[in-house]
């Protein structure tokens, strides 16, 4: 399926189209893939679950590669692609680079990475580093972090999408006292995607943010689905409530993902682990069905009562 247009409407319309959870889910005969949702403007699709990569790079130098490797093969493997990093450490950056560049994950994934340096040549001198570390000359996305010398790195990041160094570029925030700035970059700006916090108990982007990105045509990526673990810490051994079952919803980290991804601004969600179970089970919340309004209310209503 393909959309010509970007206008909110439109994106409202399309979604509605393909089935209350928003997803347009592909299908091989006999098993299902995991459902993904355009890239607005674009006829490129993404699949809804992704990886937030910056634990289980981290933790290379003390754990070698294996976890990380088993991690992106569990996503591949459960149908998902987009890979979102964050470079900091030449060494771990370079053993991550050798990682993608397996012949299984080299054109499976979708990478994106962020630059979060100050000063025009420093913020080329990064990228330059993470296109050699990452064996990649095309980054699929390259991103401000968090809004990070913003000026100065959005034109660097335009040039190199001029130059196809970039095939996508946009911004980053991961916390509200950002979204003032970022609606005033937005008022000038058009950055293909915007990567932003959302959850079901960090809430503060959906009734305006989120609906300002699809009125614009711009791509949603969201972090901080379990609020980079606070979520599990806060519900501690409570058990999912019983009724979380009638929409697929097998644990907690199901049932954020479910909470956030009906939501038809959002394109794909990143999830921050170091465990393959893990990544097998969020790529999971993609499938089955998902919650209604009236069952994304009741969510909203037990969450707050923990
Ligand atoms: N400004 C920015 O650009 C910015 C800021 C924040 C985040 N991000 C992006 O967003 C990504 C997501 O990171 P986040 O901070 O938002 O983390 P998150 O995904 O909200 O939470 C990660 C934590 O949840 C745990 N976890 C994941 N799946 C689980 C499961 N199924 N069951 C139990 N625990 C689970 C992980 O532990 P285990 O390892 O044990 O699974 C980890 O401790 C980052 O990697 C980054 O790519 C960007």
């Amino acid at each position: 399926m393909k959309a010509e247009t970007t206008s909110r409407r439109a994106f409202l319309a399309l979604m509605s189209a393909v089935g209350v959870s928003g997803l347009a889910t592909d299908r091989v005969v006999g098993q299902e893939r995991m459902p993904t949702r355009q890239i607005p403007g674009t006829s490129e699709y993404l699949p809804v679950i992704g990886l937030g990569s910056s634990k289980p790079v981290s933790q290379i130098a003390e754990k070698g590669t294996g976890p990380i490797t088993d991690v992106l093969r569990a996503l591949v493997a459960n149908g998902g692609s987009v890979v979102d990093t964050w470079p900091r450490n030449p060494g771990n950056d370079a053993a991550f680079g050798e990682v993608i560049a397996e012949a299984d994950l080299r054109d499976a994934l979708f990478v994106t990475t962020k630059i979060d340096q100050i000063g025009k040549e420093a913020g080329i001198e990064q990228f330059r580093q993470t296109q050699r570390l990452y064996q990649r000359e095309t980054l699929d996305l390259v991103q401000v972090f968090s809004l990070t010398d913003l000026g100065t790195q959005w034109r660097n990041l335009k040039d190199w999408k001029s130059t196809g160094a970039a095939r996508y570029i946009g911004v980053t925030v991961a916390n509200e006292e950002l979204y003032v700035p970022l609606e005033r970059f937005l008022k000038r700006e058009k950055p293909d995607f915007v990567q932003i916090n959302y959850s079901i108990t960090e809430r503060g982007a959906e009734d305006r943010m989120l609906p300002l990105f699809a009125d614009l045509g711009i791509a949603v990526i969201v972090n901080r689905p379990f609020m980079n673990g606070a979520y599990f810490e806060r519900l501690g051994a409570r058990p999912v409530p019983g009724w979380a079952a009638e929409f697929g919803c097998e644990s907690w980290a199901q049932f954020s993902l479910k909470y956030i991804l009906p939501h038809p601004a959002v394109t794909c969600v990143l999830t921050e682990t170091s465990s393959a179970r893990h990544m097998e089970e969020n790529a999971r919340a993609a499938f089955g069905r998902l919650p209604d309004d009236a069952e994304r209310k009741r969510m909203t209503v037990a969450i707050d009562q923990v």
